[in-house]
């Protein structure tokens, strides 16, 4: 069996999605569950790009010990150097060079012809390989590259010592028929390709991300760049999970490959980038989405009682998705707990056991029957918790269609407690403007969405937020059984993170 190399650049291309920006500690984070994933390559930035960049590869480098660690650069001096220097402390450092190749980027981006960008190729590679041995070469929108210039590219620089040739599809204009045809016409073309490992990047413009880059690997490719969730740039990047359970479940395909991605750690870090981008993965998302493994029309349901191969072509436990599992009632205890939240994927100490119990407690009081994806939403919650500047006593709101809808909260803060009250809009809005009476911030709110963790009157409502607060974009997100505390606590949540 051939092992697929899962280069994860969620941290550098996902990042690049507008609107998704992570902090350096939530990127270091995530950081953490990639390697637990068993991602071969994390992408933990592009260095040049901001100091904070900088620092994010630099941690990520410094923390890191199972994945590589590699940083973007442009085929510009400073670039490398910066992501050289940000390298400096990673046990696998690799430097990941791109230069655009093909005929439109060439005439508008460069204003350049070929044997120029051909030079400029061949003397950046130099440069790069003398401060790093583990270099990956890019030609940014080979899809839409002349073939033989392309060959040319390629062999040049593995001859200068790239160990790496990725071939983007940078615009996701191809089709996985082509892409097919272009990694063999790789193969078959350029004399040294055996010294190198191909690899494809995808964007899913029209759609075919996944697809193309299984296509790649048909055809000989070794490596795959990802995303989680598939967010990136644009329409995304291909999705890990989507490449990874494709090639797991179609084995009758991919059965001479494996990649070395633990899936049941997958829904994990998929709620883990949505909750620090913001990005809410979609119901219907394949692999990931909540209605991914749910199954509505009885006949459906009956048949998956029967046998579920007959709707079910993955088990979703093969990638952490416990799904609507009655797991526990008010009598369960707190070892039972313990041992449900590690199965869940989640590392805990005791006392945050100790406090999810409590939690726990409460909820099962509320709701008749707490399932497998309340548990989460309870571990979340806890997990996220690092200092809190700021934190909610009480909240009390009242709204109808004939009342100004009104908030007081409560609001601990620094050792003490501070109210305010508030008119507003909605109940919502209300609250959210009392406690800015309270922090003196004022959040301007881009994005706010509620959605039931469970089914049934009594579900917990999950509450996700985008707030700007002076010129940084924060999300929160907060569970619980009433819609108006889980949004307080979810602005809370994003206020939290530029507060002390
Ligand atoms: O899409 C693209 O071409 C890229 C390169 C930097 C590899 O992201
Ligand atoms: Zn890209």
């Amino acid at each position: 069996m051939e092992k697929i190399i899962i280069f994860d650049t969620t941290l550098r291309d996902g990042e690049q999605a507008p609107g998704a920006s992570m902090s350096s500690p939530q990127k270091l984070e995530l950081a953490y569950q990639l390697e637990k994933l068993g991602v071969d390559v994390i992408e933990a930035g592009f260095p040049i790009a901001s100091p904070d960049d900088f620092k994010a590869v630099e941690a990520i480098s410094k923390n890191i010990k199972k994945s590589a660690v590699c940083g973007l650069a442009r085929c510009i001096k400073a670039d490398i150097v910066a992501a050289h220097n940000s390298l400096k402390k990673a046990r696998h450092p690799r430097i990941h060079l791109f230069l655009a190749t093909s005929k439109i980027h060439m005439q508008y981006k460069f204003r350049k012809a070929e044997d120029e960008i051909l030079a400029l190729a061949k003397s950046i590679m130099r440069l790069t390989r003398g401060l790093c041995a583990d270099v990956e070469f890019s030609c940014e929108d080979a899809t839409r590259t002349d073939r033989n210039f392309l060959y040319k590219v390629i062999e040049e620089v593995i001859n200068l010592g790239a160990g790496t040739i990725n071939i983007p599809d940078t615009v996701g204009y191809s089709y996985p028929q082509e892409v097919h045809s272009l990694v063999t016409g790789i193969l078959n073309n350029v004399p040294n390709i055996n010294k190198a490992v191909i690899s494809i990047h995808c964007h899913d413009d029209l759609g075919m991300a996944t697809a193309n880059s299984l296509s790649a690997v048909l055809a000989g490719a070794r490596q795959v760049h990802c995303t989680i969730n598939g967010i990136g740039e644009r329409a995304g990047n291909a999705s890990l999970e989507e490449v990874v359970m494709a090639m797991k479940t179609r084995k009758d395909i991919f059965g001479d490959f494996y990649t070395g991605i633990n899936t049941k750690n997958i829904y994990n870090v998929s709620r883990m980038v949505s909750g620090f981008t913001g990005f809410v993965v979609p119901p219907n998302k394949a692999v990931v989405g909540k209605n991914a493994f749910r199954h509505e029309s009885g006949i459906h349901q009956d048949a998956v009682i029967k046998k579920s191969i007959t709707y079910e072509i993955m088990d979703p436990r093969e990638v952490g998705f416990s799904g609507a599992q009655l797991v526990m009632g008010k009598h369960s205890g707190r070892h039972a707990l313990a041992k449900k939240l590690k199965d869940l994927g989640f590392v805990l100490s005791e006392s945050k056991v100790n406090e999810i119990f409590t939690n726990f407690k409460a909820l099962a009081d509320k709701k008749k029957e707490v399932y497998d994806d309340d548990l989460i939403a309870l571990a979340e919650e806890k997990t996220r918790e690092g200092k809190k500047a700021y934190e909610l006593i009480s909240v009390r709101a009242s709204t109808g269609t004939d009342i100004t809808p009104s908030a007081a909260v409560a609001i601990s803060y620094k050792k003490k407690t501070h109210t305010a009250e508030s008119c507003g809009d909605g109940p919502v809005d209300a609250c959210f403007k009392a406690v800015d009476k309270v922090t003196g911030l004022k959040g301007k709110l881009l994005d706010y969405r509620i959605e039931a963790v469970t089914s049934g009157k009594d579900a917990l409502g999950e509450v996700n937020i985008k707030v700007q607060i002076k010129d940084k974009v924060l999300c929160g997100r907060s569970a619980s059984t009433d819609i108006i505390e889980a949004s307080v606590r979810a602005y809370l949540d994003a206020i939290n993170k530029i507060s002390t």
